[in-house]
């Protein structure tokens, strides 16, 4: 079937002039999807390398991917009007960003100290901080302002090698703001090249008008929330916050079989501070994935393994929490759950990079830097149900692609706290090109040797 369907591609490709071509990758990382997609176990380390390798490309597609000898035969290099040399370079898909919450307004470095003076995250949210904090400034902000912030937390994910990211709503919690924090994100998938794709998440937190009337909340979202959500086209997700004295089990199926109703797909943050029997959830209400999962227990980490939802590991969250604590990803790996890793951006862990959440993914979870590049690539394109468009390199796909300048895959944890980013290409477009002009203006100063 996959062979079938790609030499059909590749007749109705062959005779087009590309736009792009990309040559010499020492390690082309493709993803090919034959071995999975979403891939669990053993297959999360397959990534399908092609050295010395080559890509085409025209308008925004993929349409070659193999070695370099085969692309130069196939299209004569006096034929080409673009093309960048990727010698000693790594290229892979763009990284996709199934789980952050970019759309908000303020800022909370302030809670660094409390933290440090061991304040709990909880904690820190019952007296009115955290996500409360920037509830009340995400409500006062403009549409005009949560676009200009998001844009710009945008273009820095982007030059960090993101092509497309989820982000939610959260930080409204009233039927107006969540509808302003998800039209925001509609403007920027619309004016930004990366690719957004949304979610619905009004339970994010008990907004202090409904303090100890959690219920009645719960009944807004259902009657009030989702049905303007839905009718306005804002959302494709539907996430729920469930965590001990925020949404509880009840509450959160509630939440999310109204939301399938409303034909948006479940998706959970679980058991990241108290285990509520979350991972159980998740797999009854078939949610696409499931977030956090730091105190999942072992019937409901089976029941996930035993369903299809992915498990998003959030590393950057206890990072930023000062705990010393990560979710069982190893143990994830060998129940045979499919993991995709996300950086969770939001103003209590505000991390750009998803090079640093595979930095933090291997040191902190043990997983293989091969393991945490399917994590960030064709898993979590599958978190977001995009595996058919990207996530990996393969004909007829989007030409979302990054190059980085080091040899090979094994670098991305290894050369940690710099952005190892090239050339960063979206939609076939050239969006960020380091390499070329520094490297000329380096000529110009006449210093020795490459800057990256
Ligand atoms: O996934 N845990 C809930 N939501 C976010 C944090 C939001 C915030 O603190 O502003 C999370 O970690
Ligand atoms: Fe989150």
């Amino acid at each position: 079937m996959f062979v079938a369907s790609t030499y059909m591609k590749r007749e109705m490709f062959s005779e087009t002039t590309p736009d792009l071509v990309i040559y010499h990758a020492n390690e082309l990382v493709t993803m090919n999807t034959i071995f999975g997609a979403p891939r669990r176990g053993k297959d999360m380390s397959e990534l399908a390398i092609i050295n010395d390798g080559g890509v085409a490309i025209k308008d925004d597609r993929i349409i070659f991917v193999g070695s370099t000898e085969e692309l130069v035969s196939k299209y004569p290099p006096e034929k080409i009007t673009r093309e960048i040399d990727a010698s000693n370079k790594l290229v892979i898909p763009g990284f996709v960003d199934p789980h952050t919450h970019i759309i908000f307004a303020g800022t909370r470095e302030n809670e660094f100290s409390m933290k440090l003076k061991g304040k709990s995250y909880l904690e820190i949210l019952k007296e009115g901080g955290g996500i409360l904090k920037t509830v009340r400034e995400t409500r006062n902000a403009s549409l005009e302002k949560l676009v200009k912030n998001g844009g710009n937390i945008l273009n820095r994910m982007m030059a960090h090698g993101t092509t497309t990211l989820e982000t939610k709503s959260g930080y409204g919690l009233t039927t107006e703001s969540e509808i302003k924090i998800l039209k925001a994100a509609k403007i920027l998938n619309e004016d930004h090249p990366i690719d957004i794709v949304s979610t619905f998440l009004g339970a994010h937190a008990i907004p202090p008008e409904y303090e100890n009337r959690t219920d009645d909340y719960v009944d807004l979202i259902i009657s009030e929330m989702l049905p303007n959500v839905v009718k306005e086209n804002l959302a494709e997700f539907c996430d729920v916050f469930c965590e001990k004295d925020i949404f509880s089990i009840e509450q959160t199926r509630k939440i999310l079989n109204s939301a399938k109703r409303y034909g948006l797909t479940p998706q959970i943050h679980i058991d990241e501070i108290v285990d509520t029997n979350g991972a159980m959830l998740a797999a009854e209400v078939n949610a696409i994935q499931a977030g956090h999962l730091l105190k999942s227990n072992s019937a409901g980490l089976k029941a996930m393994a035993e369903s299809d939802v992915i498990a998003t590991l959030l590393p950057g969250t206890p990072f930023c929490l000062m705990s010393k604590e990560y979710a069982p990803a190893r143990k994830m790996i060998d129940l045979g759950i499919p993991i995709a890793l996300a950086t969770d951006l939001n103003p209590n862990c505000w991390i750009e990079s998803m090079q640093m959440i595979i930095e933090l993914a291997c040191y902190q979870m043990h997983l293989s830097p091969a393991e945490a590049l399917t994590a960030t690539t064709i898993n979590s394109a599958s978190a977001i149900q995009k595996q058919d468009e990207i996530g990996s390199l393969e004909i007829g796909k989007k030409a979302d692609l990054v190059i980085f300048n080091v040899p090979n895959h094994e670098f991305l944890p290894y050369r940690l706290g710099v952005n190892l980013v090239s050339f960063v290409i979206k939609n076939g477009k050239i969006l960020v090109s380091k390499s070329q002009s520094k490297e000329e203006q380096m000529k110009k100063r006449k210093i020795p040797g490459s800057f990256f």
